[in-house]
């Protein structure tokens, strides 16, 4: 399983329910990344969906501790274990674990990668992600050159786990 997530400079990435940052070269980034492939949320995230629907052409899996939770064209599991069961069905180069908070600090050591788009900025927050760069086990593999949408400076950094035994 694969992380991808775009962050603030304080690594701040939902506040409200919604997103801190808009760029369409990172939305790109983020469909690309993703398009036929597995992606796994939790319950908010999917609730902060335009319409509060699946991502298309991806294979949506979303976690919530709710039984009767339904969802169309959503594969709904109930705990981390029900989880790992389902993504026993996938190539885990295929699955993305794209949200929010609570799933990706709790499931974040399970990742082999991490797509890290950074934010030159700061917004306010209520939802953040654990620190890559004072993690030991996460080395920075790649950084991009530097983007910029009206005014906003980002770049695409990966990082590897080097803590995780396949
Ligand atoms: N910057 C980014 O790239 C990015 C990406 C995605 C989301 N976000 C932002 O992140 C925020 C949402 O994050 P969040 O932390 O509030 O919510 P979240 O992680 O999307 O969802 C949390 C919910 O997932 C379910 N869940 C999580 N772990 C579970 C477990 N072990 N067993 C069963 N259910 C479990 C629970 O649902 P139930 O309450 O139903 O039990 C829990 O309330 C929003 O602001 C969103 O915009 C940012």
């Amino acid at each position: 399983m694969k992380l991808i997530v775009a962050v603030a400079r304080d690594w701040g990435i939902g506040n409200k329910g919604g997103l801190l940052f808009n760029a369409p070269e990172d939305m790109e980034f983020f469909k690309n990344s993703t398009l036929n492939k597995v992606v796994v949320m939790g319950r908010k995230t999917l609730l902060s969906l335009p319409g509060g629907n699946p991502l298309k052409n991806r294979i949506n899996i979303v976690m919530t501790s709710d039984v009767d939770f339904k969802k169309e064209d959503c594969i709904i599991v109930n705990s981390t274990e029900a989880l790992f069961e389902e993504l026993k069905k996938y190539n885990s180069d295929d699955v993305f674990l794209i949200g929010g908070g609570k799933m990706y600090n709790e499931l974040y050591s399970y990742c082999s990668e991490a797509y890290i788009t950074k934010f030159d900025a700061i917004q306010e927050a209520d939802t953040y992600l654990h620190n890559f760069d004072e993690d030991k086990d996460w080395l920075l593999t790649y950084a991009s050159e530097i983007h910029e949408h009206n005014g906003l400076r980002f770049i695409f950094n990966t990082y590897k786990n080097l803590a995780l035994k396949e």
